[in-house]
């Protein structure tokens, strides 16, 4: 059991004192019972919690889909960058946040944040194979031969090695590539094309498994996932 006021917090409804404010207006009703205290206990798990009349499909953990910008740093925390947590509005901010893989400090796109790591080590595992896809603009043309050296499995110059990765020409513009790959090494995706004499000069990720970045989501802005949401990061991984 636990108070109804963090219940409906940690559910992302809104911040302490705005939950607070709207349980003693009498929004909220538990089991079909106005409650007018924010310190009456509830059991989230089965108790029937509603705001407004509509009711709430309680989860433990919080899964937030970020439009990161650049400029921010993918970390819970960092003396000298703001973090992709720090910019987080008020009502997704909880204990235990963390962005569930890197993007660079530079990179803009998708970008996961939880407080889930059960579910971050599903998602990130190289094991699982969970595809990312990425739009690398880069300083000169891609050829086949470069498409080729992706589909074969880059070598870095210290010899590690990335696994097979898929390069295809994006709008018909031969500076700009859609890459997927399966691992998340760092400063993977640019230093795959380093290896092939290409920089990248703006990259975005937009794709984790079969889930995209919500194109109306502004940079910077962040929404909640669906439970649809979540199973699409999976769709297709049959490890
Ligand atoms: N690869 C990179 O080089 N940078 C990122 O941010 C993500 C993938």
């Amino acid at each position: 059991m636990d108070r109804i006021d963090k219940i409906l917090v940690s559910q992302g409804i809104g911040s302490r004192r705005e939950v607070q404010k709207r349980i003693k207006s009498g929004e909220v009703t538990v089991n079909g019972e106005i409650i007018r205290k924010p310190e009456f206990k509830a059991n989230a798990e089965n108790d029937k919690i509603a705001v407004l009349g509509k009711v709430l499909n309680y989860s433990e953990h919080i899964y937030i889909m970020m439009n990161k910008p650049a400029g921010v740093v993918s970390a819970s925390n960092d003396n000298h960058d703001k973090t992709v947590i720090d910019i987080l509005p008020d009502e997704y901010k909880r204990k235990g946040l963390f962005p569930a893989g890197r993007l660079d400090k530079d990179t803009e796109g998708l970008l996961i944040i939880t407080d889930d790591g059960d579910f971050a080590h599903r998602m990130l595992s190289p094991k699982k194979h969970v595809d990312k896809q990425y739009i690398a603009q880069l300083d000169g043309e891609i050829t086949e031969k470069i498409i080729q050296k992706f589909k074969q499995g880059i070598i870095f110059a210290d010899g590690t090695k990335c696994l097979p990765a898929k390069l295809e020409i994006y709008n018909n513009d031969k500076k700009t590539g859609l890459v997927t790959i399966c691992e998340g090494k760092f400063h993977q995706v640019k230093k795959m094309f380093i290896s092939c004499g290409l920089n990248v000069v703006h990259l975005q990720r937009i794709s984790i498994g079969d889930l995209y970045l919500d194109g109306n989501l502004p940079i910077g802005g962040c929404k909640l996932l669906t439970n649809l949401d979540k199973k699409l990061i999976f769709v297709g991984n049959l490890y």
